[in-house]
């Protein structure tokens, strides 16, 4: 990969810094690489009608699939309040990523404690569905 999993986890810190986060407090960011080499990034938006908040890893798929990529080669995700704890992606953004993921696709998650793991999507989301 032409950016390094670090590097990804800075984007993804830089990502969070622009979290619309009201009701939570719990600001995320999220950057992934996609096959072509480009890197996208989201964060979390949250909403008064709370159900209408989206995350952030939706936002930089959305931004990924916005610019033609279609396959997520690695992706990293950093949240919480204040200090960023292990913010694994929630259920619904598994399933997003899973839609773009190979069985190579790296998820990168970082704690200010204890540095960064990287999970496959199968270990976040076995058994998954897919239509076809
Ligand atoms: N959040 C994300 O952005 N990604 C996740 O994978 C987990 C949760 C956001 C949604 C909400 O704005 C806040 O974190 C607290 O749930």
């Amino acid at each position: 990969m032409s950016v390094s999993g670090e590097q990804l986890v800075e984007l993804a810190l830089v990502a969070r810094q622009n979290a619309y986060a009201r009701y939570s407090n719990y600001t995320v960011g999220a950057a992934l690489i996609d096959d072509q080499g480009h890197v996208h990034t989201g964060c979390n938006v949250e909403n008064a009608a709370y159900p209408l908040g989206n995350c952030a890893e939706a936002a930089a798929i959305a931004a990924m699939v916005n610019a033609g990529g279609r396959r997520i080669v690695a992706i990293a995700v950093v949240g919480g309040k204040g200090d960023v704890g292990a913010c694994t992606p929630c259920g619904g953004c598994r399933q997003r990523i899973q839609e773009f993921a190979d069985d190579d696709t790296t998820i990168i998650v970082h704690d200010d404690s204890e540095g960064w793991r990287t999970y496959t999507i199968a270990e976040l989301l076995p058994a998954s569905f897919h239509l076809i």
